[in-house]
């Protein structure tokens, strides 16, 4: 097989694409092939994947036994539109109800996270006849332009034009030297003024249940049961976005689940499809009854991509995945919290299951993306690929398909250890 490679691939990229789309590493390798939680590039060197395509390829890079079904699917009826009868849709959304927490049985399929999010927050303003919204900072909700006015990450926000009646309250995410609680207290308490200056305008927050982009910041565990409770003072609604959290990368099927309570709508897409365009807003018969006028997504839930999600649960549940993700994840913590001690520069572990940031700072506590982007490149060249986000860009990012090994965390920890030492020796 011949392959273009990176120089050309890149000179393709800067000649055809929009150059808003970046890509990492000084030294980029041409990805060729995945399998499970590895991938492989032009010339034969094999990575183990530690951001799994962000948080989509929870079951593994082409996995056989999701495929078979799909392509199955594939060969026998591709695609029609919702407005004729297909059995894989509405079989997904029966076996959806059964996998969503609490009382979230119906669901409404699209494309993509954004998509998702957008059908939510149109589904909270019929509800609820209001037309505010809040998001929150360090919050990403998507690309389209109302999802982007919610996104409180500015890198993420591409033009500062935001929706009329959109809010951008204060994030949970610690200040240098804040509390998870006072966090949690300086947060709510913007939620709340958002609220009170706007007292029968609001129909919806948005956030979630961990900022992923904006550096796998998780909030204080009373966080949710506050918010849902200030909430209802104000007949808003509580949108939780489990884009990047969902389908067992927590150690729950949903990360909303280890705060104890049921949202009123849930976004998900990402590892739904497990490397297959789909998302869906799902929420409770209640709320789904005033959601009556037409809507349709084209290529939402169609039989191939239903199928597909079909097949992403069933493994997701035959192989105990996450289960794996709670184990590993506590693991993967430990041992990272461990180079904490060993190597300044990291300034803060934090995560649930298998989505775990490390912060890296300067000796002066300063943000140090460049000190990211350096260890990047050599867990690259080690056979290692590591994600990162971060406000600042300088949180890395381990969110591995929930089908990695011990092993395979344990050979990537030894790599980062010598990243680290490399990086102390700079
Ligand atoms: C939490 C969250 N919400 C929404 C989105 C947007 O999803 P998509 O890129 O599928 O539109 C993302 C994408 O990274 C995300 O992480």
């Amino acid at each position: 097989m011949s392959y273009l490679g990176p120089q050309t691939i890149i000179e393709k990229k800067r000649q055809f694409l929009l150059p808003c789309s970046y890509h990492f590493y000084q030294d980029p390798p041409q990805l060729v092939r995945g399998s499970m939680q590895y991938l492989y590039d032009h010339t034969g060197k094999q990575y183990l994947d530690c951001f799994a395509g962000v948080s989509v390829m929870n079951c593994g890079h082409s996995n056989p036994e999701i495929l078979h079904t799909t392509l199955k699917q594939m060969e026998i009826l591709q695609h029609t539109t919702t407005i004729y009868l297909t059995e894989p849709i509405v079989d997904l959304g029966e076996r959806l109800a059964d996998y969503l927490p609490g009382n979230l049985t119906r669901s409404f399929f699209c494309m993509s996270g954004s998509e998702a999010n957008e059908g939510a927050l149109l589904l909270a303003k019929k509800v609820t006849g209001k037309t505010g919204l809040i998001g929150l900072e360090g919050g990403l909700s998507g690309r389209t332009h109302l999802t982007m006015s919610l996104t409180g990450i500015p890198m993420w926000r591409t033009m500062d034009d935001p929706s009329p009646n959109t809010f951008l309250a204060e994030g949970y995410a610690k200040h240098s030297n804040e509390t998870a609680e006072a966090a949690m207290e300086r947060s709510l308490a913007s939620i709340r003024s958002i609220l009170e200056a706007n007292p029968k305008g609001i129909a919806a927050v948005i956030c979630e249940p961990i900022q992923g982009n904006g550096g796998i910041q998780v909030p204080h565990v009373r966080y949710f049961k506050r918010l849902k409770a200030i909430l209802q003072e104000f007949d808003a609604l509580l949108i939780i976005d489990e884009v990047q959290t969902g389908y067992g990368r927590t150690g729950k099927n949903f990360a909303i689940e280890h705060f104890d309570i049921v949202p009123d709508i849930l976004t998900s897409a990402k590892a739904l499809g497990n490397g297959v365009p789909i998302a869906a807003f799902s929420t409770t018969d209640e709320i789904a009854a005033s959601f009556t006028s037409p809507s349709a997504s084209t290529l939402g839930g169609n039989p191939v991509s239903a199928a597909n999600s079909l097949a992403v649960l069933n493994y997701l549940e035959a192989h105990q995945c996450k289960e794996r993700a709670a184990n590993l994840g506590k693991l993967l913590l430990e041992k990272l919290t461990a180079l904490k001690e060993t190597y300044s520069i990291i300034s803060d572990v934090r995560g649930i299951g298998l989505m775990v940031g490390v912060e890296i700072r300067t000796p002066e506590g300063l943000p140090a993306p460049e000190a990211v982007d350096r260890i990047l490149e050599r867990m690259k060249d080690a056979g290692f690929l590591i994600g990162k986000n971060g406000i600042d860009r300088n949180v890395l990012a381990f969110q591995p398909p929930l089908v990695v090994t011990k092993s395979d965390i344990l050979n990537m920890l030894d790599a980062l250890a010598s990243a680290l030492q490399e990086e102390r020796a700079e």
